[in-house]
């Protein structure tokens, strides 16, 4: 069984990945901001799966908390990780401050940069890392001044990384999502149109179930 660690799986994608995978041959290692959100998911993957489920709790814009997660996935050797933790901004260039841009900068950018760092020192070869990136990652909108800040930053460091380990048993996947329903989208009008997050965690389930002959690096994910 392989461990896999996925990052905000409280709500949302995350959520719907860690229910995915731990009905196959993972042991998911749960992460969230909420204690008792973390124990609702625990307890349920518990009953239905009859696994044990460890879980920690962390905010990323805390660089002490970020270390506590670094010395989790050591102790508890994972061999995959979901960079899925992330929060959204609406904003343009008149109603952005520095601080809000220093913050989603944080939290779906330097998070993901300092636990790769750490994680790298020790776990050499043979690894997986997933980024939830999105659509916002390479067309940056004057709307999204942040957001697609944050992510066009994630996909250039993913793309570096993939270099820095080319002819390893490593692989880096990101994947650029359309609009997803979550608490992240609940406010558009059309979010009953939008994709499933069940649909998102089966084909994280598959690229990291199949294709053991292949690289599959960047994937676009919308509605058809
Ligand atoms: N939904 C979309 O349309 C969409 C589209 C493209 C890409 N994505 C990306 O997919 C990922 C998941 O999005 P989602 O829609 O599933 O979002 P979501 O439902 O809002 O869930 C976000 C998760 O990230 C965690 N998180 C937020 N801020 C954090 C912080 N400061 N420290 C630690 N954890 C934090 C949340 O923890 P709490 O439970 O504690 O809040 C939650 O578990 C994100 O990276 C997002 O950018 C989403």
């Amino acid at each position: 069984m392989k461990n896999v660690f996925i990052s905000g799986s409280t709500k949302g994608i995350g959520k719907a990945i860690a229910l995915q995978l731990s009905k196959k041959n993972f042991n998911v290692f749960l992460h969230g901001r909420s204690k008792k959100e973390l124990q609702q998911i625990a307890n349920l993957i518990e009953d239905q799966e009859n696994k044990k489920i460890k879980s920690i709790k962390a905010d990323f814009l805390k660089e002490k908390d970020l270390k506590r997660v670094s010395k989790f996935l050591k102790k508890n050797s994972i061999e995959i990780i979901i960079n899925n933790a992330g929060e959204y901004s609406n904003s343009n260039i008149f109603n952005t401050s520095t601080q809000e841009m220093r913050d989603l900068f944080q939290i779906n950018f330097f998070s993901i940069f300092t636990l790769i760092k750490d994680f790298v020192k020790w776990k050499k070869d043979n690894f997986i890392i997933i980024n939830l990136n999105s659509f916002a990652g390479k067309n940056s909108s004057k709307d999204e001044i942040v957001y697609s800040a944050t992510k066009n930053a994630l996909r250039s460091l993913s793309n570096s990384l993939k270099q820095e380990f080319i002819g390893k048993k490593i692989k880096i996947i990101d994947l650029f999502l359309g609009a997803v329903k979550t608490r992240m989208t609940k406010n558009r009008k059309n979010f009953n149109k939008l994709i499933d997050p069940n649909d998102v965690a089966e084909f994280v389930s598959d690229a990291i179930t199949k294709y053991s002959t292949l690289q599959v690096s960047d994937v676009d994910i919308f509605k058809n």
